[in-house]
């Protein structure tokens, strides 16, 4: 008979199960070896069309459409974090602006979502600064936003400091905020001289207990304060979770009925409660990613979700090419099972 591992223990070896997933993620030589092994990135690269849409922008694009197409709002990130080189950081800029200057010929109104750490942070502030006022002044008058995403904790004074200062000008500029941290609701009452669009997560990264609290009912019912504090200060809101407790409880109460509000999820997971929402005519906005940094990405989303492990296993065998946008209803189609 299989010993029973007690449910504390469980989640420990989960935790150690999803630091070493990231820490894998990290390693550079592991990297090279799957780029240079053909078998191997081909493997892999098939689990990750999970997750991502492919590696180029026109991989983005298209999917951005079909979504559209089935009444999603989208959010679109080129992949990629913590570029250390001056040359990689201009070409991941120019790679943004490309994004917007497609998408302003569609003429959709669509939203851009990006690592300050992919543009400049962890080399000059000054440039990161002129990097995000250029896409901005781009985006302007495209009905595109655009949205920064959150680190880890070392950097979110930096990031908040630029998002501050570009969004005195740029009203379109929204920023994600993690309920994990304990600064979060200072931070909320910070932003509240304004209307500010903001995304709210639990958070992605490993952070000290010191100043943040894992995942627990503790988290859940900080997140659900956060909302309440967002809607009530008059914020623009993203409330982006796959965690269908908190969904209920915030359609129960009412809160995404305010026309600033929507859900927001990633591509790829839980399409089956997506499609529900968004039959139920919920607003849902879906994150797609697309880009070359697809290994970090997949190693991310094993990590923070362990058996999706086996569905990496699956998805690499499978005869045929995945094809995840499938799995996305439109308002008035039959919903697919959770498989
Ligand atoms: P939680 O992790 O508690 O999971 C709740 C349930 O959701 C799980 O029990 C499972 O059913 C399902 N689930 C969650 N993750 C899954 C997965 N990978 N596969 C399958 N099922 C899964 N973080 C950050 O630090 N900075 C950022 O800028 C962003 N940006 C961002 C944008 C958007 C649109 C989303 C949805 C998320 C982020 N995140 C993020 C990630 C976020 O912080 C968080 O790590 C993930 O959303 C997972 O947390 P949940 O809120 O889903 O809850």
């Amino acid at each position: 008979m299989a010993a029973i591992i007690p449910y504390r223990e469980t989640i420990e070896l989960e935790k150690a199960f999803a630091s070493a997933m990231k820490s894998i993620a990290r390693r550079a030589d592991l990297k090279t070896h799957i780029e240079q092994t053909p078998a191997l990135y081909s493997l892999l690269n098939r689990a990750a069309a999970r997750y991502v849409t492919g590696e180029s922008r026109s991989d983005g694009l298209a999917a951005q459409q079909r979504l559209m197409d089935k009444g999603y709002a989208v959010s679109l990130e080129y992949i990629g974090e913590n570029t250390t080189n001056l040359q990689d950081c201009e070409d991941a800029q120019a790679e943004l602006s490309q994004l917007i200057s497609d998408l302003s010929t569609r003429n959709k109104a669509a939203r851009v979502s990006f690592d300050l750490s992919h543009i400049g942070l962890l080399l000059d502030h000054e440039l990161t600064y002129r990097h995000l006022i250029a896409l901005a002044e781009q985006a302007k008058h495209a009905n595109i936003e655009l949205f920064i995403s959150m680190e880890e904790s070392a950097k979110t004074d930096d990031i908040l400091a630029i998002y501050k200062r570009a969004a005195r000008d740029y009203s379109h500029i929204g920023i994600t905020l993690q309920a994990q941290l304990n600064r979060t609701e200072q931070d909320l009452i910070d932003l509240s001289s304004g209307t500010s669009r903001i995304r709210l997560v639990k958070g992605a990264y490993q952070e000290p207990e010191s100043i943040s609290i894992a995942r627990s009912s503790i988290l859940n019912e900080r997140y659900l304060r956060l909302i309440e504090q967002a809607v009530e200060q008059g914020h623009l809101l993203s409330i982006a979770t796959h965690d269908e407790s908190i969904i209920d409880e915030v359609v129960r109460r009412g809160w995404i009925q305010s026309s600033a509000v929507e859900f927001e999820m990633l591509y790829g997971i839980r399409p089956d409660l997506s499609c529900k929402l968004n039959a139920a005519g919920h607003p849902v906005r879906i994150y797609l990613t697309y880009g070359q940094e697809w290994y970090l990405y997949l190693c991310h989303r094993i990590a923070e979700y362990p058996p999706n492990l086996f569905q990496a296993v699956l998805d690499m065998s499978a005869a045929e090419q995945l094809d995840p946008l499938r799995d996305y209803n439109g308002k008035n189609t039959q919903l697919v099972p959770r498989h």
